[in-house]
């Protein structure tokens, strides 16, 4: 099946001067506002080739490594489809301890030993940091999947894409992040990529799940209102994007600090009575508890969409580092 030669977006060849060819991505610190206009044009032409067409041969021959060292639906399923749908195919080391990892093989040679076999890898580990010590030794392109409490990047990039589709701009957006803002890293990304536009952003947390300072201090840095509070209720009417997250049970030092802050939060028809009509309930997800099933009907729950854009958004990126884009 022939790309859509008309499209600005994608070319036939492989083109080695494109600005993201070869590049890794590791944070989004690497992206200014016009690249986020340009994923946003790549993928939308993303999803209008998935809804004509399905399964194009843009990446016919390349290799994808999804080298996931934590659990993973949304990510590592996305990636696999993203690059099935351009043509190419996966290498799955899911569950890494049937891995040479089990012997004792570090990630550095791990990933070098991949990149031998493969075009490209995505990443995901459970230490921050990890992704660009691994972008360090490799050749080919590195994607960061999320390294423990760091970064997701390519999840801040599907979420900036959602609110983008949902709710038209950015500037002038109110948006709530709630929850485990200390060790969610999709919300450490997108506070820094959403400080690329003139948003306002507010944070609801217990104490002791309160945004990292170095965030707050880099957001800041970009001149973005940033306010802190414990309860929702006050902020919720003026919000225009609820950005919901999971406490993350795997990152705790004190099983007993997690008992006390699990489920302080829980988002549901009745408190959603006080939010806009027109804003959005957007969560990385999984959810455990906190977003009730009961408002998944609500035309403001925007969390199962979200996970659909992430498929376009994976196929742009991998499309525009191997330079097919
Ligand atoms: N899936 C997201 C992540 O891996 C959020 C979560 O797990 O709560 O960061
Ligand atoms: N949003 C997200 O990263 O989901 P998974 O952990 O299932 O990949």
């Amino acid at each position: 099946m022939p790309t859509n030669s008309s499209s600005p977006y994608l070319p036939f060849g492989e083109n080695k001067n494109a600005a993201w060819y070869g590049k890794d991505i590791v944070s989004v610190k690497q992206f200014k506002r016009e690249d986020l206009e340009y994923i946003f044009g790549v993928a939308h032409e993303m999803r209008g080739m998935v809804e004509r067409v399905g399964t194009f041969d843009l990446l016919k021959g390349k290799i994808l490594a999804n080298l996931f060292y934590e659990p993973s639906t949304r990510t590592s399923s996305s990636f696999t489809a993203a690059m099935e749908r351009l043509g190419g195919s996966v290498i799955p080391i899911n569950e890494v301890k049937y891995s040479s990892v089990t012997k004792g093989e570090t990630l550095t040679d791990t990933v070098r030993t991949l990149e031998c076999y493969t075009d490209v890898i995505a990443l995901r580990h459970p230490e921050t940091g990890s992704a660009a010590i691994a972008a360090k030794v490799m050749k080919k392109p590195l994607i960061n999947a999320g390294d423990g409490a760091g970064e997701h990047p390519t999840q801040a990039l599907l979420d900036a894409f959602t609110i983008k589709a949902e709710l038209e701009h950015f500037d002038g957006l109110t948006v709530t992040m709630l929850g485990d803002l200390k060790y969610g890293r999709t919300v450490h990304s997108l506070a820094r990529l959403l400080s690329l536009f003139d948003v306002k952003l507010n944070y609801v947390s217990p104490d002791i799940l309160k945004m990292p300072k170095e965030v707050v201090d880099e957001v800041g840095a970009k001149g973005i209102v940033q306010s802190e509070f414990s309860s929702l209720e006050k902020i919720l009417p003026e919000t225009d994007v609820l950005y919901v997250t999971r406490v993350q049970k795997e990152r705790f030092e004190n099983a007993d600090d997690y008992e006390k802050v699990k489920g302080v939060y829980v988002i549901n028809p009745d408190i959603m009575k006080s939010a806009k009509q027109k804003m959005i309930v957007m969560h990385p997800l999984p959810r455990v508890t906190e977003i009730s099933m009961d408002f998944d009907d609500d035309p403001r729950a925007a969390y199962f969409r979200q996970m659909e854009y992430g498929l376009y958004v994976r196929m742009a990126l991998l499309a525009m580092v191997l330079g097919k884009a």
